[in-house]
């Protein structure tokens, strides 16, 4: 037996949150019956659920956070590289496990699988403007007015326009270490703003996406199951 939120949100596209909120509106019926009590408990396996009377198709979804290593891409399949499916075991390769959003080949860190389109979307749907957090290693000395620039939003001589983020430089020499918060995900993003200051990218890893940070023990390669509030972080960064 489990909660009715937690039923819910796992087995479907409502997160913990909405689900809770929607049960304490009276729009779901458990087995025809209106249940306000986000604590009540129900088999999964049988209680039938309606959401504002639509049947609630029961679908478990699964997420994953992986720790990126460089030379994987971010596909689910290709005919040359080694993509990042390829990091799952065989038994975690859910049906339509697709990254959400893409690192490049040669960088590392959080990336999250899932095989729920609706939290896909919500993760890296423009609209959204979901923070995602880097780390990097640039050649040159990176200064205030680098971060000045970065927080005006980067104008490429294209014309190109970067939305403002926040650049924090970490230890400033000839290669320089920074963090980077931008809430855009364009191809290539932080490598090109970095060439525009004229501070090539040497390394660049994720660290968080939204309020959810990187777990510290994942090594490169390594992933796990993305619970629950892990996912309300997402949307809390
Ligand atoms: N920006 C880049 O340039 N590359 C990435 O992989 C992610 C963000």
């Amino acid at each position: 037996m489990e909660r009715l939120d937690k039923i819910l949100s796992e087995y479907s596209r409502y997160s913990r949150r909405e689900a809770s909120e929607l049960i304490r509106r009276g729009r779901v019926l458990a087995d025809g019956v209106p249940v306000r009590d986000a604590a009540a408990k129900f088999d999964p396996e049988t209680v039938r659920l309606t959401v504002d009377g639509t049947a609630l198709v029961i679908r478990k979804q699964h997420t994953l956070m992986l720790n990126k290593p460089a030379g994987y891409v971010s596909a689910t399949d290709d005919p040359r590289e080694k993509t990042v499916l390829e990091l799952v075991r065989e038994e975690d390769r859910y049906p339509e496990l697709f990254p959400a959003g893409r690192l490049d080949k040669d960088t590392t860190g959080l990336l999250i699988l899932t095989s729920d389109g609706d939290l896909c979307h919500r993760i890296i749907s423009p609209k959204k403007e979901i923070w995602k957090t880097y780390e990097t290693d640039v050649q040159g000395l990176l200064t205030k007015a680098d971060a000045d620039a970065v927080r005006a939003g980067i104008r490429l001589q294209s014309g190109e326009q970067f939305l403002p983020g926040e650049l924090t430089v970490l230890e400033a020499g000839e290669v320089s270490r920074a963090e980077l918060k931008i809430r855009e995900g364009k191809f290539h993003q932080v490598k090109r703003m970095m060439a525009a200051l004229g501070k090539p990218v040497l390394h660049l890893r994720r660290t968080a996406v939204g309020g959810l940070r990187l777990d510290p023990l994942l090594a490169p390669g390594e992933y796990r199951t993305l619970t629950e509030q892990d996912i309300d972080r997402i949307f809390l960064g």
